[in-house]
């Protein structure tokens, strides 16, 4: 995409992966309500252009993002917040079909964290850095990190994170399942330059079997087991009416590459 943002950075590294660097480098990536916006609108588009098959969401070195903007929240009422439904649009994310991948270097806090938490994948950089400090400044997680942080490392780890607003580092959010790796940052930009590979390898696919199998993964996280068991076998059926499944096994059949055509 060539569109120009005030916030954010959407390019294409790579054929079929669409990059989205947050880029309000003065508030170290504060999330305001602008930049959602364009967050948003950036992958809407990305998810609509056919030739993108996976989304990398990044920041800078410093900060993938400090959070909510407190300056923007700190005035507003309830009323303001509860009637013009605050931060409910960051929600439009889980609405994305292609899978997104969260880049991580430096500060990842609070809504920071929580939109990182909102990937498909997060590949975490040594120098990541995570946190939900709302504690600290009189409030909770609104994006989702009581729920996915939960659930992301456990009952007993989330209340003792979000309950101190310790930071916590990359290692740890990898040992814990939160994030999938780390990425060693020997050289600047060495997370980013590992999710555009991985981002790139997945953009490679049938795209339909990856948005199915991204919808199936998400159901664990939605549903209990059998209804969870009888949607991915739905999704499963599904793949059968796909030119990509007969093309997918055939090519195996025939020891050649498969041709897909996401059709
Ligand atoms: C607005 C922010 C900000 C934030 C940093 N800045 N974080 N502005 N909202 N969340 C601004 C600073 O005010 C400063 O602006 C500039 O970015 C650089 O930050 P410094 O503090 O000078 O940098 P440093 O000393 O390196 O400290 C980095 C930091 C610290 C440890 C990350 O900035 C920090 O603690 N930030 C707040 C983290 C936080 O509490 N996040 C959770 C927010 S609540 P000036 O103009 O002074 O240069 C939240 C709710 C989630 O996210 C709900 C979502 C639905």
């Amino acid at each position: 995409s060539s569109k120009q943002y005030e916030n954010i950075i959407a390019s294409s590294p790579e054929p079929g992966v669409a990059l989205v660097t947050l880029n309000r480098p003065k508030a170290l990536n504060a999330l305001n309500s602008a930049l959602f916006a364009e967050l948003n609108e950036a992958l809407q588009f990305a998810d609509a252009d056919r030739e993108i098959g996976a989304i990398v969401i990044t920041g800078s070195e410093k900060a993938f993002a400090a959070g909510a903007d407190i300056k923007e929240m700190k005035d507003k009422s309830f009323s303001d917040v509860y009637q013009n439904k605050f931060l409910e649009t960051w929600q439009q994310i889980t609405t994305i079909r292609k899978p997104i991948i969260a880049a991580v270097s430096g500060y990842a806090l609070g809504g920071g964290c929580e939109l990182a938490l909102m990937a498909d994948i997060l590949l975490a950089s040594s120098t990541a850095k995570f946190g939900q400090p709302e504690v600290n400044i009189g409030t909770i997680t609104g994006g989702g990190g009581s729920q996915r942080l939960a659930r992301a490392v456990g009952k007993s780890r989330a209340m003792e994170l979000t309950l101190t607003g310790r930071t916590w580092s990359a290692r740890e959010a990898a040992d814990w399942g939160m994030a999938s790796r780390v990425v060693e940052e020997e050289k600047e930009g060495a997370v980013v330059r590992e999710a555009v590979k991985l981002a790139a390898e997945i953009a490679s696919k049938s795209q339909l079997a990856v948005q199915a199998q991204k919808e199936a993964v998400n159901v664990a996280f939605e549903q209990g087991l059998s209804e969870g068991l009888k949607t991915e076998r739905r999704l499963f059926h599904m793949t059968f009416a796909t030119a990509d499944q007969k093309e997918g096994m055939a090519a195996f059949a025939e020891k050649r590459k498969p041709n897909f055509t996401h059709s």
